[in-house]
């Protein structure tokens, strides 16, 4: 059985159809890669997994019961946490404050349980340095981090990583995919949505392509990469 399925979901802003019959299944363990242009759908498809947004038709299921008409926090409650492409830490609050938060509103924690979460999402994301300064005056790589984190301390069964390793130099992207090979390897379940391809080969098991709201391709990653109509499509290269 799948973790995650979807099941033909769509969603149109107007006429717009930006997330058309979309079918796939995520099993237990599995790192998923999304790819696909700009507007292409992906962070809607996010959305419609965690709830943020309402399908217009379909289903989701997860652990094998339909959550479609579960809100956000029940489906985070239930294990499924994000980050968002746009960082939203509580900016006036500390680095601590805000792991602290997402453990109790977000993973139903109570006082030191959600304090010993916090204690322990800092040391594993390599933010312990930072835990008491202001989460809005954080380097682009510490925000980056603080919203894997956040996702981290909600304890997910489901991650979704939303360009996480977007507008980071290299070797900070290179020391991203390691925590994110840590998170793997303890069993976490992965859908990571990223642009920068080399560092989204590196760990995903399969390959799910976005354009126009539609499935391009999915497979193995190399399969994948070498399709003519992906190329084409997504990295703008002539067969
Ligand atoms: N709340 C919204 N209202 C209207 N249009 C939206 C909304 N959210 C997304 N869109 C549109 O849907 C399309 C896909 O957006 P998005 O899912 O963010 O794409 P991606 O993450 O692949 O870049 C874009 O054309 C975007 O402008
Ligand atoms: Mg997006």
């Amino acid at each position: 059985m799948a973790l995650l399925a979807l099941h033909a979901v769509s969603k149109a802003y107007g006429a717009l159809k930006v997330t058309d019959s979309i079918t796939l299944a995520v099993d237990e363990g599995e790192t998923l890669g999304i790819l696909g242009p700009n507007g292409a759908g992906k962070t809607t498809l996010f959305n419609l997994i965690s709830g943020d947004v309402r399908v217009d038709a379909g289903r989701v299921e997860y652990e094998g019961r339909d959550v479609t008409g579960l809100k956000p926090h029940q489906r985070c409650h239930a294990g499924i946490g994000r980050s968002y492409q746009v960082p939203q830490p509580f900016g006036n609050m500390s680095v601590f404050e805000n792991l602290v938060t997402a453990a109790c509103f977000g993973g139903k924690q109570c006082e030191r349980e959600a304090w010993q979460t916090a204690h322990e999402v800092l040391e594993q994301t390599g933010l312990m340095p930072h835990a008491n300064r202001p989460a809005g005056g954080l380097t682009l790589l510490d925000r980056k981090r603080l919203e894997l984190a956040r996702a981290l301390a909600t304890r997910p069964r489901l991650l979704l990583l939303d360009e996480i390793a977007g507008g980071l130099t290299e070797h900070e992207a290179g020391v991203l995919v390691d925590e994110l090979r840590r998170i793997k390897a303890r069993g976490v379940t992965m859908i990571w949505i990223e642009h920068v391809v080399h560092a989204l080969l590196s760990l995903a098991d399969r390959l799910f392509v976005i354009n126009f709201g539609q499935k391009l391709a999915e497979g193995e990653p190399q399969a994948v990469m070498a399709n003519a109509e992906v190329r084409r499509v997504y990295m703008g290269m002539e067969a």
